[in-house]
């Protein structure tokens, strides 16, 4: 059996949830203020992991929001970020997680959700989600204060789930997640959310590329 570790935002949990509650707020800027901010939490990830100056990945969340209402001049009060920081913990699951989660479990493999987020939060959210049982653990980048893709976090993993790379695969939407991985030597499916985007012309490519979550279970290789 097969050791899945499944990133969490932008694969099992669709970050776009919030565009509803923007597009009351901002109207037709919702979509680009929903990509930005989500882009600008990743690049804050990044640099704080290269600075070596960890903050927590909410943290990451809450300073983007503030550059994002500032670069689009959305003038959003705090009551508002207050609200949209809040919607944040309230995101949805992607419709296809729960048949394949319930696929992937029955067919036997240990399951987990290996995340940016604090475990604490990401365990409420997916929760909320209503998917939080199909896991053994929450494992989170946090203990080893580090983001994905620096290779201290894919080590925690293994070690926090007893795994070896070469009997784990990560399930991610993210293909700066799926370099990290393969670079650290594990397998990876890439779960093309949206598919205008391409992957990254690296050395580092994904075992398997998917336009979902719901063949996964058919594609795994059998143990
Ligand atoms: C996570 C980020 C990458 O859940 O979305 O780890």
């Amino acid at each position: 059996m097969l050791t899945l570790a499944f990133d969490v935002y932008g694969t099992l949990i669709d970050t776009r949830g919030v565009v509803s509650q923007l597009q009351d707020m901002i109207g037709p800027q919702a979509e680009t203020f929903s990509r930005c901010w989500r882009d600008k939490q990743l690049e804050y990830s990044f640099r704080r992991g290269l600075m070596q100056d960890y903050k927590p990945f909410s943290d990451c969340t809450r300073d983007a929001l503030q550059y994002t209402d500032s670069l689009l001049k959305t003038g959003l009060t705090q009551a508002q970020q207050t609200q949209l920081m809040q919607a944040y913990t309230r995101l949805p699951a992607f419709a296809d997680a729960v048949p394949a989660l319930t696929a992937l479990q029955a067919a036997g493999h240990h399951l987990y959700a290996f995340s940016n987020g604090q475990a604490e939060a990401v365990t409420a959210l997916l929760q909320q989600a209503g998917i939080r049982s199909y896991f053994e653990a929450v494992i989170s980048v946090d203990t080893v204060r580090s983001f994905k893709p620096s290779p201290d976090v894919y080590q925690h993993f293994l070690h926090s789930a007893h795994s070896h790379r070469q009997h784990t695969w990560l399930i991610s939407g993210n293909p700066f997640d799926i370099t990290g991985a393969r670079h650290a030597g594990w397998h990876a499916a890439w779960i093309q959310r949206d598919p205008a985007l391409p992957f990254d012309p690296w050395e580092q490519q994904p075992d398997l590329i998917l336009p979902g979550l719901e063949a996964l279970a058919d594609h795994l290789p059998r143990t």
